[in-house]
C-alpha cells in the first residue's frame, strides 16, 4: 500500500491504482482517476476529470470539482463537497454532512442519509423550479403528463417505484389517489414524507395526494394550511402537496376536481387494535417506559368520509370539469371485484355520484377498491363518464396477480374524451 501524508499534488494525467490512500492537503487535478480501494482523507481536493472507482471512500473535508464520477461502492462521509458535474452511481452512498452543489447527478441505487445538504443544479440536468418548467412547456405548446396511481399505503417501496414509473412514462407530476400515508404525528410517517420528497426531488417529479380513508387530513390542513401554493394545493414538502376536498385546478387547459374520502369496512377491527396499542403502551408506562407512544388515531380516522353538509358546500361551485379525481367510487360504477360493498359504504358513494351528476366529468380516476377496473356511466342527458378505478400497492392487494401496472395510469394532457389510455408497463 502506498500512502503520502503530507501535501503532494498531482497534476495532469494522474492515474492511482490498487489500494490507495491519500491524506492530509491532497490535491488530484486534471484528468485525475482513483481506482480500487482508495481512501481520502483530511482536506482531499480532486478537480477537473477526476474518476473514483471501486471502493472509494472520501472522509473529512473532501472536495470534488469538475467532472467527477463516483461509481461503486463509494462513500462519502464528514464535510464532503460535491460540485460542477459529479455524478455519484451505483451503491453510492452519502452521509452526515455531505454538500451537494452544482449539476450533481445521483444515479439508480444512490442514497442520501444524515444532513446532506443539496444546492445548485441538482438532479438529472439544470435544476429549475418544476412550476416555471411546466408553465415553460405550456407556452410552447407541449403536452404535460401526468401519472394517476392508486393507493401507496405509506409503502416507500411502490411510492419510489412510482415516481420512476412516473420518470419512465415522462410524466413530470404523480397523483395519488388517496391512502397516500399521511401520518406526519408518528416519526415513520414523517420519515416517509421526507423520502417520498427526495425521491420527487431526484427525478424531478411533483407528488400530489388527495386524502384517502386512511389518511390523517385533519393533520395535512392544520400543519400545512395556512400556506397553499398558487393552484390551493397545501405544500406538505418541496415537492409533496395535498390537494384538499373540493379543490379545483387547470393544468394544460383540462379542468380538474379532487374530492377525498371514504367508508372504512375495517373500522371497527382499527379501532380495536388501536384500543390494544394504547394498553400496552399505559402498562409500559406503568413499568417505568418515558416515551409514550401515540396511539389515537392512527390506525382510523375520524374524518375519512366526507360528511353531507361539507358535500352540499363543496358543491355550490358547479362548474363543470374535465376529469374528477377521487378516492371512493361512484355509486353506480360496477367492478367486477369489489369487497367495499356493505351498507355503510353507500352513503359516500352516493356523494361521490352527486359530485359526478354535478360537475359532469368525462373522466374520473379513483382508488379505494385496490381492484383494476374501467367502466362508463351514462348519464340521463346523454352525457358519459369512463370511471377508471386504479389498483394498489402490493401489500395491500389481495388479488393473486399482482402487476404494479394496475396501479397506474399515465393522463396525457390535454385530456379530451378521446385521449386514449395509455398501458403502463411495470
Ligand atoms: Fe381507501
Ligand atoms: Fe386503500
Amino acid at each position: 500500500m502506498s500512502c503520502w501524508p503530507v501535501v503532494p499534488c498531482w497534476p495532469g494525467g494522474a492515474v492511482l491504482a490498487g489500494d490507495v490512500v491519500l491524506a492530509g492537503d491532497v490535491v488530484l487535478a486534471g484528468g485525475a482517476v482513483l481506482i480500487g480501494g482508495a481512501v481520502q482523507g483530511g482536506g482531499a481536493v480532486l478537480i477537473g476529470g477526476a474518476v473514483q472507482g471501486g471502493g472509494a471512500v472520501l472522509i473529512g473535508g473532501a472536495v470534488q470539482g469538475g467532472v467527477a464520477v463516483l461509481a461503486g461502492v463509494a462513500v462519502l462521509a464528514g464535510d464532503v463537497v460535491l460540485a460542477g458535474g459529479a455524478v455519484l452511481a451505483g451503491g453510492a452512498v452519502l452521509i452526515c454532512g455531505a454538500v451537494q452543489g452544482g449539476d450533481v447527478v445521483l444515479a439508480e441505487g444512490a442514497a442520501q442519509g444524515g444532513n446532506v445538504a443539496q444546492g445548485g443544479n441538482y438532479a438529472r440536468g439544470p435544476g429549475r423550479n418544476a412550476d416555471a418548467e411546466r408553465a415553460d412547456r405550456c407556452q410552447h405548446g407541449e403536452m404535460g403528463s401526468v401519472l394517476m396511481t392508486g393507493d401507496l399505503h405509506g409503502n416507500t417501496g411502490h411510492a419510489l417505484a412510482s415516481v420512476r414509473a412516473a420518470v419512465r412514462e415522462d410524466c413530470d407530476r404523480l397523483f395519488v389517489l388517496g391512502d397516500f400515508g399521511a401520518w406526519e404525528h408518528t416519526a415513520d410517517g414523517r420519515h416517509y414524507f421526507d423520502v417520498v420528497d427526495r425521491s420527487a426531488r431526484r427525478n424531478r417529479v411533483v407528488v400530489y395526494f388527495l386524502d384517502g380513508n386512511h389518511d390523517k387530513s385533519s393533520l395535512v390542513h392544520r400543519m400545512y394550511g395556512a400556506e397553499p401554493d398558487d393552484e390551493g394545493f397545501l405544500v406538505c414538502r418541496e415537492r409533496v402537496r395535498y390537494a384538499p376536498r373540493g379543490l379545483r385546478w387547470t393544468w394544460e387547459g383540462t379542468r380538474f376536481a379532487a374530492f377525498g374520502g371514504a367508508y372504512s369496512v375495517d373500522k371497527q377491527w382499527r379501532l380495536a387494535q388501536e384500543a390494544l396499542k394504547r394498553r400496552k403502551a399505559v402498562r409500559r408506562g406503568q413499568f417505568g417506559a418515558s416515551r409514550i407512544p401515540v396511539t389515537t388515531e392512527t390506525l382510523w380516522f375520524p374524518e375519512e368520509q366526507m360528511t353531507d353538509a361539507e358535500c352540499d358546500e363543496l358543491l355550490l361551485d358547479d362548474t363543470p370539469v374535465d376529469v374528477l379525481l377521487t378516492h371512493d367510487k361512484p355509486r353506480d360504477s360496477a367492478p367486477a371485484w369489489n369487497r367495499k360493498d356493505l351498507p355503510e359504504c353507500l352513503p359516500n358513494q352516493d356523494r361521490v355520484q352527486r359530485i359526478v351528476t354535478t360537475l359532469r366529468p368525462s373522466l374520473l380516476l379513483h382508488g379505494h377498491l385496490h381492484y383494476r377496473y374501467t367502466d362508463t356511466l351514462a348519464h340521463t342527458d346523454g352525457h358519459r363518464t369512463t370511471v377508471e378505478g386504479l389498483g394498489a400497492d402490493p401489500e395491500a392487494s389481495q388479488l393473486p396477480d399482482y402487476r404494479g401496472a394496475d396501479s397506474w395510469y399515465a393522463l396525457r394532457l390535454p385530456y379530451t374524451s378521446a385521449t386514449p389510455v395509455t398501458e403502463v408497463a411495470c
